[in-house]
């Protein structure tokens, strides 16, 4: 696991002023599970328990709301989010071919993360671009008209900069 995502005395340490100040607001738990997912980078069950014992609701619930969600994450996250739009627009334009290639060549399913903590691969729903479909993002940007070949070319381009930033 990479170190980017442990969970530290420090960030526990904001996290729960972080749940301090929401409980002030009248719905503290999105707030909460936001600032868990931005100050973690993921939400584990140790931090779920923590959030349902501050909250008072149930782990379960908890739980529920962390997996309902695509913006949270239950396992740490890459330095990298590649997201393959699947979508009806870009799915009928061959997104899953796409899906099925960068699955192969990271050796990882959708919603996983490589052994090295640099890159995670996701479904996502439509992100707008429709019109450009099949598109794949990587962090905020969006590649259009996407085919296997830039796909590669992308996971090559990654992991060159994976590379020279060691
Ligand atoms: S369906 Fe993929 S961007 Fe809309």
């Amino acid at each position: 696991m990479n170190t980017r995502s442990r969970i530290t005395s420090e960030k526990l340490a904001l996290f729960e002023s972080q749940i301090k100040k929401n409980k002030e607001l009248p719905g503290p738990l999105m707030p909460t599970l936001h600032d868990a997912q931005h100050i973690f980078g993921y939400i584990p069950i140790s931090v779920q328990k923590i959030i349902a014992k501050e909250l008072n609701e149930s782990v379960a619930k908890i739980n529920g709301v962390v997996t309902f969600y695509s913006n949270f994450s239950i396992t740490p996250k890459g330095r990298r989010t590649l997201g393959v739009c699947l979508g009806t627009a870009c799915y009928v334009r061959g997104s899953q071919t796409i899906m099925d290639t960068l699955e192969e060549e990271l050796g990882i399913k959708a919603g996983e993360t490589t052994k090295d903590g640099e890159i995670t691969l996701e479904a996502t729903r439509c992100i707008g671009a429709c019109g450009l479909a099949p598109v794949f993002s990587v962090a905020d940007k969006i590649y259009g008209n996407a085919s296997i070949t830039k796909a590669k070319q992308i996971i090559k381009e990654i992991k060159a900069e994976t590379h020279e930033i060691k």
